[in-house]
């Protein structure tokens, strides 16, 4: 990519729970595309997760949900747009994964970087960072009003109909119509296995049922039953 980074199209704000909205968009023009969610705080503010850029005209849409307060990029991968809100809300912290913390602190002020936590924030979202990988540097979080785990790449949920080689691939990667970590996940980011499945423990005394995923569906029940049994097919927990 070349240049000024063009925005990318998006569509509207979704109600998906009371308080919980999300907004898809593209991304790269992958059949991966991604997702951004805003959650609605107790004070009328915002937490705005894996922020996506919008057009100047339609920040008033977010803000009908809330003045963000919160802004974070969650992993090393989905960082990109963070600082645009950033600068459009300088009031809001910003707080952005170890892994995308040098390249965001270039373009705007970071307030933290993750797993430090607004610990005001703790009682409506809570905040994990993933333990025993490399490079990823993902910190979930769990709303718990509606009992919601957000996750950035370390579980897909791919339900398109993925072509040719790409589906070979989509298959071979265990990301094919399937709720679940890739097999790239596993064989490129898992560094310490017994880490990792101590990590994986604790996010499963949330106590989430809907999973809110950056590439694929949302899964909107059932999510924490899904997310032990894929971990331990894939031999992680
Ligand atoms: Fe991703």
């Amino acid at each position: 990519m070349g240049g000024m980074a063009k925005i990318e199209p998006y569509g509207e704000f979704k109600e998906v729970a009371p308080d919980l909205y999300c907004l898809d968009g593209e991304w790269q023009e992958s059949a991966f595309k991604r997702r951004m969610t805003v959650v609605r705080l107790k004070s009328g503010g915002t937490f705005v997760h894996n922020a996506i850029q919008l057009e100047d005209q339609d920040y008033a849409k977010l803000e009908r949900i809330g003045t963000p307060e919160v802004i974070v990029a969650p992993n090393v991968f989905h960082g990109s747009d963070a600082h645009h809100y950033k600068k459009r809300y300088p009031k809001a912290r910003l707080l952005v994964s170890k892994g995308a913390a040098k390249s965001i602190a270039k373009l705007c002020p970071v307030d933290g970087v993750l797993p430090a936590w607004d610990e005001a924030l703790r009682s409506e979202v809570d905040c994990l960072e993933a333990a025993g990988m490399r490079w990823l540097h993902e910190s979930l979080f769990f709303h718990r009003a509606s009992r919601t785990l957000l996750v950035t790449d370390l579980i897909f949920n791919m339900q398109t109909d993925f072509k040719g080689f790409e589906r070979k691939f989509a298959r071979w990667n265990r990301i094919d119509k399937k709720f679940g970590p890739s097999r790239i996940f596993k064989l490129v980011f898992v560094k310490d296995r017994k880490a990792v499945s101590e990590f994986l423990s604790h996010v499963l005394k949330w106590d989430f049922d809907r999973v809110v995923v950056n590439h694929g569906d949302i899964l909107d029940s059932g999510g924490r039953e899904l997310f032990r049994k894929s971990f331990s097919e894939m031999g992680m927990l």
